[in-house]
């Protein structure tokens, strides 16, 4: 369909050049890598869909050009920088192009090139090369806390009741914690499921009325208020535990939740939120005050099809997606060669990529939660607790001058 965009499913990528049919080998590993959500745009298409809203969720053009496109090169240009402005990632295709030429579309803010004929597997070893630095890019935003100001907002979502998401916050803010030795970042974990959260059930701790108290008084809230609200679990990780009766969600407006997450931020360096099952409407406030926002899924229907609308609502509401991270929890391992290529279709037909595989950690996962400890403290070899501590270390912020020196 040389010449227009596929509507349906989700384009995640298109391929730039004057007649794709040149290109044949570009084709099948387009197809390879993104299944049926690619389109094919020519030069001029391609500047004006740049303009076009969708295009926003685009992940790569790879332009394709040859020695008969070298009187195009300033279109091509421009179309490089559109996209690079957009944060989309374009890959050159090249045949038989002057270094002259290939030196310049790389300074106009082409990410990286491969040489057409395509050697197998370049066009898929480029994209993932790609999205690793897309995904080191995000992790790099998360700005070091200076004395415990500024910290970094981290929010947790189960897409599925019980996909894992108060087991995967409790032990990603414990694993903060601990990430480096006595001088760790400091961490405070908010539940903000105001009805189901069972974040002082995994941490055993006690829900008071202290925290109906705070809530309650938003407006005039202050250091002192939300920290005569927060609890700690040994010593160490600063906890605001779900209120102790069930409360509506709408308790809260979205300007009082973003109150309580910035006086969050201004005394810890990392503030870790576990969030209600379903989309609130504080949940977008959410979203613009965290770094990372970490969407935990399972393998199955339900997660699929709750992923769907969540993009589908996200996107109605003009949100933008950057700051999601899909973590797979249960995901099969790396053994399970069909559960992996179940995961990674599951993943293509729902236009996402996991950053994160957290597998089934056993009983152990249950036993801990129903101790009131984080795995670490519990099971610290349990394979899902493993990871979670990996995922950690990628994550707790650079230590300040001031801790190294008093270390
Ligand atoms: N990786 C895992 N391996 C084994 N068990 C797990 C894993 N992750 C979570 N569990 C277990 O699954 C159950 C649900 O977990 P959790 O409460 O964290 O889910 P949730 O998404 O927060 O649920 P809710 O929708 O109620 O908020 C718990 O019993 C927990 O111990
Ligand atoms: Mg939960």
């Amino acid at each position: 369909m040389a010449g227009s965009v596929k509507e349906e499913p989700r384009i995640r990528a298109c391929t730039v050049c004057r007649d794709v049919r040149n290109f044949d080998l570009l084709i099948e590993d387009m197809e390879a890598v993104f299944a049926d959500s690619w389109g094919e745009l020519t030069f001029i298409e391609t500047v004006s869909f740049l303009d076009d809203p969708e295009a926003a969720d685009l992940e790569l053009l790879a332009i394709a050009l040859d020695d008969e496109d070298a009187a195009q090169t300033n279109l091509v240009r421009v179309i490089i920088e559109r996209a690079a402005a957009k944060s989309i990632r374009v890959l050159l295709i090249a045949e038989s192009l002057s270094p002259i030429l290939l030196h310049q579309m790389l300074r106009a803010g082409a990410d990286d090139f491969v040489p057409y004929p395509l050697p197998e597997n370049a066009l898929k070893d480029a994209i993932d090369r790609l999205r690793k630095t897309a995904l080191a890019a995000a992790h790099a935003k998360i700005a070091p806390a200076q004395n415990g100001c500024n910290g970094t907002v981290l929010a947790v979502q189960s897409l599925a009741g019980g996909a894992g998401a108060t087991t995967f916050a409790v032990n990603l803010a414990w694993e903060l914690v601990q990430s480096q030795g006595k001088t760790g970042p400091s961490v405070c974990i908010l539940d903000l499921d105001f009805q189901s959260g069972s974040v002082s059930t995994y941490l055993d701790l006690p829900r008071t009325e202290k925290v109906y108290e705070m809530l309650s008084q938003t407006s005039t809230l202050d250091t002192d208020a939300f920290y005569s609200a927060l609890q700690r679990f040994q010593e160490k990780l600063h906890v605001l535990t779900a209120p102790s009766d069930m409360l509506p969600l709408d308790l809260l407006s979205p300007d009082e939740i973003e109150r309580v997450i910035t006086i969050a931020r201004d005394s810890f360096d990392v503030v870790v939120i576990d969030m209600p099952r379903t989309i609130v409407h504080w949940t977008e406030t959410v979203l613009s005050a965290a770094q990372q926002y970490f969407a935990l899924m399972e393998l199955d229907m339900r997660s699929a099809q709750n992923t769907l609308r969540l993009i589908r609502a996200l996107k109605a509401d003009g949100l933008s997606m950057d700051r999601f991270h899909f973590v797979l929890n249960r995901a099969p391992r790396f053994t399970d060669l069909g559960g992996r290529s179940r995961a990674k279709r599951m993943a293509e037909s729902l236009g996402v990529s996991f950053t994160t595989f957290i597998p089934d950690g056993g009983t152990q996962v249950r036993d801990a939660n129903d101790h009131g400890l984080p795995l670490a403290e519990f099971a610290p070899k349990n394979p899902a607790a493993k990871e979670i501590r990996k995922l950690a270390l990628t994550l707790a912020p650079a230590k300040s001058a001031e801790k190294i020196a008093a270390e």
